[in-house]
């Protein structure tokens, strides 16, 4: 089997790859990436050398890049995505080139491409927007809020569309927040425990109780993994990890992880269409036999070891990164 990983270079594509690598490992992967400020070549370090492993760098949003990777492969999944909801209140544009227009050419390349068993679009629970009370099913309406969240929309639902109208055997998953190795320093778990180790105050938004499920990024491989498999095509699956945290709530674990006091907390203002909470019904995997493995505590126990014990991976990219400096001066200080 050969299997296309788009956007691979990233947090949760590279620990998609190495999942494969341990999980199937006779599977040939194939990193397609662009290799943006978020996709690190270094996140693949160990798999490069492997046989049947293939980096491939290049843009979803490039037709003919494309038509080089996707056909004689058996499945796709496609993680490539401008991500952080921040940087797309500033440039939604980057986030509709590839979230949208990027997902779109490479659900042309699928019509192409016979012998594709599954294209599965990675999509985001942040596609139903804030959820006062109880739970989103597969079947709610789509209320995204944000220019990243309205993005993932409308590659989720144009991937389905490839499936009800030329029959792609597409499948769409929307996860919880992922959390876990890897993730680039920007995004709120990454930051604290970073800024923490260097005692920078943490900037936390608003009220600090927004409400995210934090889902650790095995268990995430491991329900797309499965889905590789049971997953049926025209179908859409909730991945959440049932770990539903308060903004503050997880600051304090951090900070209580680490040692460090709760004076490092700054309250600055909020995100502008912050959405309070999200919670997913995931009934539909958990009835494929997936359930989430790693308790919360554990995963950020070993989360917050894995940046402790990996300060040469995220200190270059917070101090010498022109990309994570721009955007945390024009959001922060600005
Ligand atoms: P990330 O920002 O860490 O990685 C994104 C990757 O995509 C990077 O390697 C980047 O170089 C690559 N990329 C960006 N534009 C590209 C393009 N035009 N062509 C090819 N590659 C390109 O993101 P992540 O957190 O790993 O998220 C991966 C996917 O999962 C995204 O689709 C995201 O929307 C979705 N998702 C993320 C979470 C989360 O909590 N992180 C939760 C649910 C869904
Ligand atoms: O829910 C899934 C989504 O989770 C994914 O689709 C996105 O790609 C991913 O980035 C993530 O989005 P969030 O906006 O939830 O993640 P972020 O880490 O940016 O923020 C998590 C929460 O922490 C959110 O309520 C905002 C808050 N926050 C974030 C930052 C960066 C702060 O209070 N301060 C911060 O500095």
């Amino acid at each position: 089997m050969r299997i296309l990983v788009t956007g691979g270079a990233g947090f949760i594509g590279s620990n998609f790859a190495r999942h494969l690598a341990r999980a199937r490992p006779d599977w040939e992967v194939v990193v397609f990436d662009k290799l943006t400020y978020a996709g690190r070549r270094e996140n693949l370090a160990d798999l490069e050398s492997r046989p049947g492993f293939l980096f491939v760098k290049g843009d979803i949003a490039d037709p003919r890049a494309v038509a080089e990777v996707l056909p004689g492969c058996d499945y796709a999944v496609n993680f490539a995505a401008e991500t952080h909801v921040d940087r797309s209140l500033y440039d939604a544009g980057g986030f509709i080139m590839t979230d949208v227009y990027g997902t779109f050419v490479l659900l042309e390349a699928a019509r192409r491409a016979p012998g594709l068993k599954l294209f599965v679009q990675i999509s985001t629970d942040e596609v139903y927007g804030s959820v006062a009370s109880g739970s989103s099913t597969e079947a709610d309406p789509l209320m995204p809020r944000n220019p990243y969240s309205a993005s993932k929309a409308g590659a989720d639902r144009l991937a389905y569309s490839y499936w009800a109208t030329y029959g792609v055997p597409v499948i769409v998953t929307r996860a919880s927040n992922n959390y876990g190795p890897y993730q680039f320093p920007e995004k709120v778990i990454p930051l604290f425990v970073t800024h923490a180790l260097d005692d920078v105050p943490l900037p936390l938004y608003g009220d600090g109780l927004n409400v995210r499920d934090w889902l650790y990024v095995d268990d995430h491989c491991r329900a797309l993994d499965l889905l590789l498999e049971e997953g049926a095509p025209g179908e859409t699956y909730n991945i959440g990890g049932g770990n539903e945290v308060s903004n503050i709530d997880l600051t304090r674990r951090i900070l209580g992880l680490l040692g460090k006091p709760e004076t490092l907390v700054r309250r600055v203002a909020d995100r502008p269409g912050h959405d309070r909470r999200y919670s997913l019904d995931c009934t539909r995997l958990r009835a494929l036999g997936w359930s989430p493995r790693v308790p919360f505590e554990e995963g950020l126990r070993a989360t917050v070891e894995w940046y402790r014990a990996n300060e040469a991976w995220w200190r270059p990219l917070k101090e010498d990164s022109p990309a994570f400096r721009e955007h945390y001066r024009r959001h922060y200080e600005g």
